[in-house]
């Protein structure tokens, strides 16, 4: 097995991202087919796709899209989520440096299937060099009656917007972009409801990741039942998967859903470098609890299966930590980025983060004890479950997950006890 390029496939050719190429490689073929569809037909298809969203929620696509209420009078929109901020986690950006139409086409037929005549790409700014490649793009489809009004003589009109952002983690989370998208600052909302019924300016709005808007021209001209049969029964299609850490050949590689997690460590990623032995691995982006070599050597690319060894398939960032991994770095390094992150609206992960950096460097600095440790234990259980939103949870499964399975890298940075004073 190698990988299967289907989101990648126009990846390597020249001028990639230019409309003509987009044409001459069967560009806007899937957007034709769509517009004679009905929306009910469009959305049956995505279903049978078993494409899930590949923000990192993994919520079945087709299933989110029959959630926004089409037939309300307020106006529908579209969100396209290009804010990729989890560390490990690179595959959006290739996916709008290289082939954007692909995107822009994704974005025009999710938009018709749910009755939204406007649409954002709101864009981590740190990628700002992208910005003027999706415009250009948007601007080829515009000329080429692919977007404004009545697209290709549909009667459908469609107008897409590139929003940057300002380079905070939370403004991934959907409902913190929408506040950020309407200028106020980027704190989670309370869901539900949820972004499908009540979302921008109250409006019905559905949110998807860059790469699963990328996944629709190809769910639809080739069918639903064709993308679902490329990856597993609950997990259909392929997905790109950014390959980082200690291995010889680190970059973004599309395979099957259901790949075997060793075979793309050592097949695409050329192995583990230097020859060393593989310790742990990260397979979702950091926000997901850490494995063993032995878990990984269970562990296929799919939702079900990172499920069946404790972890997630998140992102898929996956990133590689040989022997010489000192794990304890690894957390401490993770936990402050969460903390720099927290956005401070709830007390659970506002306080609780910035303490665990207090104990990790009470530690590193060596007069950690082991009550700092089940201090630390006894933190992410308070922090894990309690937060206003999911980024409490991911600042603490990275640490959680490798106390238990790498309990030795803690432990020897620690006293048992307290020294204790002696008279003078
Ligand atoms: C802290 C946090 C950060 C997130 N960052 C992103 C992100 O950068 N890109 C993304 O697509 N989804 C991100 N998500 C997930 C989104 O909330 C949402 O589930 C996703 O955009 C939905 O699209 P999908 O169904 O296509 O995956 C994040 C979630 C959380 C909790
Ligand atoms: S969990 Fe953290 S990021 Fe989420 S709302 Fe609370 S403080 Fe903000």
């Amino acid at each position: 097995m190698a990988e299967t390029k289907i989101l990648t496939a126009r990846f390597d050719l020249p001028n990639s991202t230019s409309i003509d190429t987009y044409l001459k490689t069967g560009g806007y073929q899937a957007l034709e087919k769509a517009l004679k569809m009905t929306q009910e037909e469009i959305i049956e298809e995505v279903k049978k796709s078993a494409l899930r969203g590949r923000g990192g929620a993994g919520f079945p696509t087709g299933l989110k899209w029959s959630f926004v209420p089409r037939s309300s009078p307020k106006p529908k929109y579209l969100v396209c989520n290009a804010d990729e901020s989890e560390p490990g986690t690179c595959k959006d950006r290739y996916l709008m440096e290289k082939d954007p139409h692909q995107l822009i086409e994704g974005m025009i037929i999710s938009a018709y299937a749910i009755g939204a005549n406007l649409s954002f790409i709101y864009i981590r700014g740190e990628y700002w060099y992208l910005i003027a490649v999706l415009e250009k793009a948007i601007e080829e489809a515009r000329a080429r009656g692919y977007l404004g009004k009545n697209i290709l003589g549909s009667k459908f009109e469609l107008d897409i917007i590139v929003h940057p952002g300002a380079g905070a983690y939370i403004c991934g989370e959907e409902t913190a972009l929408l506040e950020s998208l309407e200028g106020k600052r980027g704190h989670p909302r309370i869901k539900p409801p949820f972004p499908a019924v009540v979302g921008l300016y109250g409006c019905p709005t559905l949110v998807n990741n860059v790469e699963t808007l990328s996944a629709v021209p190809h769910i639809i001209l080739k069918g639903g039942d064709w993308y679902r049969q490329l990856g597993t029964e609950k997990s259909g299609g392929t997905k790109m998967f950014s390959l980082s850490g200690h291995v010889n050949r680190p970059g973004n590689y599309e395979v099957r859903m259901g790949y075997p997690l060793m075979q793309l460590i050592n097949e695409e990623g050329g192995g583990i470098r230097d020859g060393k032995k593989l310790k742990a691995v990260i397979p979702g982006g950091s926000s997901v609890p850490i494995i063993n070599a032995e878990e990984a050597a269970r562990c296929n690319l799919d939702y079900e299966s990172c499920q069946s060894v404790g972890t997630m398939l998140a992102s898929g960032g996956v990133i590689v930590m040989d022997e010489t991994t000192d794990i304890f770095e690894t957390t401490f390094n993770l936990i402050k980025f969460y903390k720099h992150e927290s956005c401070g609206w709830c007390t659970p992960c506002r306080e609780g983060t910035d303490w665990l950096v207090k104990l990790f460097k009470k530690i590193k600095s060596g007069s950690g004890t082991q009550a700092d440790l089940e201090l630390i234990e006894r933190l992410c259980v308070n922090i894990e479950g309690r937060s206003h939103c999911p980024l409490g949870e991911a600042a603490v499964l990275p640490i959680t997950s490798a106390m238990k399975r790498f309990p030795e890298d803690f432990t020897k940075r620690v006293r048992k006890t307290l020294p204790v004073l002696q008279p003078a």
